[in-house]
């Protein structure tokens, strides 16, 4: 039976489901959902930090031993890496020089066993968060954009009704029922506006910063200060091969569903130490300066490229990608420390 007929089946017994419960099937069902499979296919125009390239895990290296060196070199020192795929960004990271290696213990946390089966052999890998990290950093890289969400949309007198996804025709389709719960933080004087409720990303970040006794936090996505004022169109938006299509309940299974991520959301659990770009975050751990070395090196070999030059070429083409504004150099990099 498809994963669409599921759905339907359970509509069909229990009534129209939350927008949250429909995205954890599609995305997360263990045999049948997106991720489960694997998830093919994720942007349109570009691809995560991660799999631009090695640079990134280099990069994100260097924050590693910052981090390291503030908590004064500790014997062990925790990089949890949260949603790691299929762990492109470990394997990045472990080939860079790290300073804290003896120190450093890796783990992944990953919900798709299938995805978790290509981490690198030397990194722990859990399919849920420990229940504790002395020092450490934990870290997700397009994580919190795909945690199921719930919609709401904003009535003329000031209330709330949900969106949530029913059947018309023994067609999926949407619901617009009265909210039994109406969020308290988001009073809109318009109507028709609808965001989404970000409950899961919340309880992430309250489980994050319970587990971590000390370091940071670090959460890298495509995200908005605050929906409210914000109310950027196509926020929602679902993928299939690369290409965007904007229906989630299209292609349930082989498709992607996203949103952009509400720091004023999260804000109400943990107030953040530092948002700032990813173009920004990175020239601050010298992405700069590196990227002036790579093209000095290409300039000087590009005649008769050896190694080292094609190394930098590369670097320069992922430099470019990472720092793009229209692109990844736009993502948002939230940091909270703890101690
Ligand atoms: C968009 S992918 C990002 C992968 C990788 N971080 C990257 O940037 O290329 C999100 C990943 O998070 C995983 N995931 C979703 N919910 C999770 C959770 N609660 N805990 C751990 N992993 C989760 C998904 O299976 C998926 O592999």
């Amino acid at each position: 039976m498809t994963l669409e007929q599921r759905i339907i089946n359970k509509i069909t017994e229990e009534g129209p489901i939350s927008f949250s419960e429909f995205m954890r099937m599609s995305l997360y069902d263990q045999t049948q959902g997106f991720y489960s499979q694997g998830g093919a296919g994720r942007r349109k125009d570009f691809i995560t930090s991660p799999e631009v390239g090695p640079l990134f895990g280099k990069f994100i290296a260097k924050a590693i031993d910052k981090c390291w060196f503030d908590f004064d070199r500790p014997s062990e020192f925790t990089f949890l890496e949260c949603g790691a795929g299929p762990g492109t960004l470990a394997k990045s990271i472990l080939r860079s020089q790290l300073e804290c290696k003896d120190a450093l213990k890796y783990i992944t946390v990953e919900t798709s066993i299938q995805q978790s089966q290509e981490h690198p052999s030397s990194v722990q890998v859990l399919q849920s968060m420990p229940e504790k990290i002395e020092t450490g950093i934990i870290f997700a890289n397009e994580l919190l954009d795909n945690l199921p969400f719930d919609i709401f949309e904003s009535q003329e007198n000031g209330s709330w009704m949900e969106v949530k996804i029913g059947l018309e025709n023994e067609v999926l389709s949407e619901k617009l029922v009265t909210a039994n719960e109406i969020y308290p933080s988001y009073n809109l004087n318009t109507a028709n506006i609808r965001v989404p409720i970000q409950r899961e990303a919340q309880e992430w970040l309250l489980q994050a910063s319970t587990i971590l006794q000390n370091g940071r936090i670090v959460i890298i996505d495509y995200a908005v200060e605050d929906f409210r004022y914000n109310q950027k169109k196509n926020w929602l938006r679902a993928y299939k091969q690369h290409e965007q299509q904007n229906d989630p309940l299209k292609d349930i299974g082989s498709s992607d569903i996203t949103s952009d991520v509400d720091l004023n959301q999260l804000s109400e659990i943990l107030v953040p130490t530092s948002i700032q770009n990813q173009d920004e975050w990175l020239r601050g751990l010298g992405l700069k300066n590196h990227l002036e070395k790579s093209r000095r090196r290409w300039k000087e070999n590009a005649h008769n490229p050896d190694l080292a030059a094609l190394e930098a070429r590369s670097a320069i083409r992922e430099s470019e990608a990472l720092t793009d504004p229209s692109g990844l150099g736009s993502f948002k990099v939230v940091e909270w420390l703890l101690k």
